[in-house]
């Protein structure tokens, strides 16, 4: 099993909580590259009230690390990109620099601070579609007050925002109402990539495997395709994402029920 593309993920060392060293970004990389991962766009965060130098030191570190990557022999190919904390202004911020970008083309990773919806995430987020960029909102079944809000979800959706999953919600490692979000994304075809937000080895690794597995067994490995590999892979190449459909739960209803009264939803 190989093609997956992870667009969020933390190995880039000593920039954010993520990896804290240089081996242990290797490490993380090679377990990427053991589940079937052939590009990684690490995605340090970008806090709000990051300035400028900050697009420049991740490109410096960026650099160095991609070259440590290189002489390891790892197999897999890194790109740079971030997860930007959401703030006025942000069409601006994305288009001062590539570094702003997943892969430096015209995908932004974008996260919404906790606590409740600014009522102006549609007016950001129009701004950068205007602007020539895609946004991508990060884990948004992870987000207590979007994730509990269909018609917010739909009327961001609306404004062509894209939902990135995250791998370890599928699997339940953020609780089960995160997991409950997560499957009702997928099941309703309003997830378009499944990332890994890996951070580490042990808690929050940069694992797809299982992940993948789940929605191969949950709605047919033509859904995990354009999940994990297809839509991630656009991001890279530059190209428009495939749309969801609704159709998981009536394909396989049973399991589909099964697993939300284990839930209980
Ligand atoms: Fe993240």
């Amino acid at each position: 099993m190989h093609g997956f593309v992870d667009i969020h993920c933390h190995a880039l060392p000593g920039v954010d909580d993520g990896a804290t060293s240089v081996d242990m970004g290797l490490d993380m990389l090679r377990r990427a590259a053991e589940e079937g991962v052939d590009d990684v766009v690490l995605t340090p965060h970008f806090r709000a009230d990051d300035g400028a130098q900050r697009s420049q030191q991740l490109q410096d570190c960026f650099a160095q690390f991609a070259d440590a990557v290189d002489s390891a022999g790892i197999g897999v190919r890194v790109h740079l990109g971030a997860e930007l904390g959401f703030r006025f202004g942000l069409a601006q911020l994305i288009g001062s620099s590539p570094a702003t970008r997943l892969a430096g083309g015209s995908y932004s990773l974008v996260d919404l601070p906790p606590g409740p919806l600014s009522p102006g995430l549609e007016q950001a987020f129009f701004e950068v579609r205007a602007a020539g960029y895609r946004p991508i909102l990060a884990h948004p079944e992870r987000h207590r007050n979007l994730a509990t809000d269909p018609d917010r979800i739909d009327r961001l959706r609306a404004q062509d925002l894209l939902m990135q999953v995250n791998a370890g919600s599928l699997r339940g490692r953020f609780g089960r109402r995160a997991q409950a979000a997560a499957i009702r994304l997928a099941e309703s075809g309003k997830a378009d990539f499944i990332g890994s937000d890996g951070h580490d080895l042990d808690k929050r690794p940069p694992s797809l495997r299982s992940a993948y597995e789940q929605v191969v067994e949950l709605a047919g490995p033509e859904e995990a395709q354009r999940l994990f590999v297809h839509n991630p892979r656009c991001v890279l190449t530059g190209t428009p994402v495939q749309e969801g459909q609704p159709t998981l739960s009536r394909e396989r209803p049973g399991m589909w029920a099964r697993l939300r009264r284990r839930l209980g939803r």
